[in-house]
């Protein structure tokens, strides 16, 4: 059995965000798919990286990335709808490239003490895009570390330490980010305790509703379940009664998208209860959601957001938190003496994706290809009996596979076999929470290969549909011959 427990039968931590690169399939995929010069290569990277859920082993090796096209080391090409979500603007930007070449030129670092006109001009342009009133910055070079800068200066603000965030988000790998991170995988088990004091509330789900309300057509039924998601993060607000912070990404990325007016509830209970808003918004930032920052569609500004991901151009790793100027409160300590803090080339690397992405009319263009692709996926569901749900903002889109619409069983088997399919025909994604395919192509995209791939995702649906439909028909074939055969008992 394989699926959302990496194929661990049930015993190992769940993966829920990450993709497994655990199970059967995937081995026999790369058994079968990979020629002797990339297996010894995959093979290599396993003898000497440590191993761990969702990243080694790999399944393949890259050679090349380019565009929205990522190339193995067997020449074959693939539109990259994955990419960990750092490739807004595609990756290896000839305007990127020549930027970050004539920074290799000018200057490669700033030591410690010592400012320089990248990083200036960055703070600058970031305090100028970010919403509201937003407008001191500190950079980070992961967005673990952002996170934590951000949980840090919380603290500090309100002189609390708790922090109320979401079960199944990820945050980051490090201790602070895992602990308000809720993935069984990173914060349980080997690598605990973490930090105290971080509540977990179930996220909105609409499609399924930790609470259990029925959705309708994935969309909440309000009038019934009433909010009861952001109801809940008010009430623990009220009963802990000193929390720092609530902490969360305002669309996931799995992705699920909030109920209208979840935010603005947050928001306002957060304010009664003297807790700050931290957004998490390093996969959803930057246009990816169809407005440049993902909170812009709720019309709610948090106290800080945290970027990263895509900030550094599918290049670099680069990460910032953005805060309210009179957030700076901590001149007396610090909280991300990071040595890269001021790089010129990490920061020109953001600065120019940000122009890039305004330049080129990137947010809008997700926008108005997400539509279509939502409207695409809308159809492909009316076809599919496999598809239970399809949502998404902007080019943020998931398709949530069940075994039984009406009982919305997650059909974790049938994501991994679409996706190997899909792979085979040239498309790569990630699947999340089990079950869910996960689309995040470059906002670059052309209308042309934006339809080609979902042309494929559709082929392979249909196929792997076909192929659990006829194993089932099967199944209830044997089971009802086997009762006709058995022996009756006697009376
Ligand atoms: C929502 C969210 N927050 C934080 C992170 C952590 O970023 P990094 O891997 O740069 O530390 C990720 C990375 O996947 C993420 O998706």
């Amino acid at each position: 059995m394989t699926g959302i427990d990496g194929g661990r039968g049930g015993f190992g931590p769940r993966q829920s965000e990450g993709e497994t690169n655990l199970s059967e399939r995937r081995r026999r995929w790369v058994a079968r798919r990979l020629d002797a010069g990339a297996r010894a290569l995959v093979r290599e990277d396993a003898r000497h990286f440590v191993h761990q859920a969702i990243s080694t082993p790999c399944l393949n090796a890259v050679r090349k990335a380019e565009g929205i096209w990522i190339e193995d080391v067997q020449g074959r090409r693939f539109m990259d709808f994955h990419g960990n979500n750092v490739h807004q603007i595609g990756y290896g930007h000839p305007r990127l490239i020549a930027a970050l070449k004539r920074q290799f030129d000018e200057l490669t670092f700033a030591p410690r003490r010592f400012t320089c006109e990248p990083a200036v001009a960055l703070a600058r342009r970031l305090a100028a895009i970010a919403p509201g009133r937003l407008g001191k910055v500190l950079m980070a070079p992961g967005g673990s570390e952002a996170i934590e800068m951000a949980l840090k200066l919380a603290r500090a603000a309100t002189g609390r330490f708790k922090t109320v965030s979401f079960w199944d988000a990820f945050h980051g790998a490090g201790f602070g980010a895992a602990a308000v991170g809720g993935e069984q995988l990173f914060r349980s088990g080997a690598v605990g305790p973490l930090l105290p004091g971080t509540e977990h509330v179930a996220p909105f789900t609409c499609y399924r509703c930790p609470y259990g309300y029925p959705d309708e057509d994935g969309r909440p039924r309000l009038d019934l379940c009433r909010m009861v998601c952001a109801d809940f993060v008010r009430y623990v607000l009220e009963k802990e009664g000193d929390v720092a912070a609530v902490v969360a990404e305002p669309i996931r990325a799995v992705p699920y998208v909030p109920p209208p007016g979840f935010w603005k509830a947050v928001r306002a209970a957060c304010d009664a209860h003297g807790a700050l808003l931290i957004f998490d918004e390093i996969p959803t930032g930057l246009g990816r959601t169809g407005r440049m920052f993902a909170c812009q569609h709720d019309g709610v500004v948090p106290d800080i957001l945290v970027l990263g991901k895509g900030l550094g151009g599918a290049a670099l790793p680069v990460a910032a938190m953005v805060c309210r100027r009179d957030l700076d409160v901590v001149g007396d300590y610090a909280i991300g003496h990071y040595t890269h803090e001021k790089n010129p080339l990490l920061a020109r690397a953001a600065l120019t994706t940000i122009e890039i992405i305004e330049d080129e009319g990137l947010v809008e263009r997700a926008a108005r290809l997400g539509a279509r692709a939502l409207a695409r996926l809308e159809d492909m569901k009316a076809r599919h009996p496999l598809i239970g749900d399809v949502r998404g903002k902007g080019l943020l889109l998931g398709i949530d596979l069940v075994g039984d619409r009406a009982a919305k069983t997650p059909a974790p088997e049938a994501a991994e076999g679409v996706l190997y399919r899909a792979l085979d025909r040239g498309l790569s994604f990630k699947v999340s929470m089990g079950s869910v395919l996960n689309l995040s192509p470059p906002l670059i995209i052309a209308e042309a290969d934006l339809d080609r791939a979902l042309d494929i995702l559709e082929t392979c649906v249909a196929e792997e549909e076909a192929h659990l439909f006829t194993a089932r028909a099967g199944r209830v074939r044997r089971a009802r011959s086997g009762s006709r055969q058995r022996p009756r008992s006697p009376r």
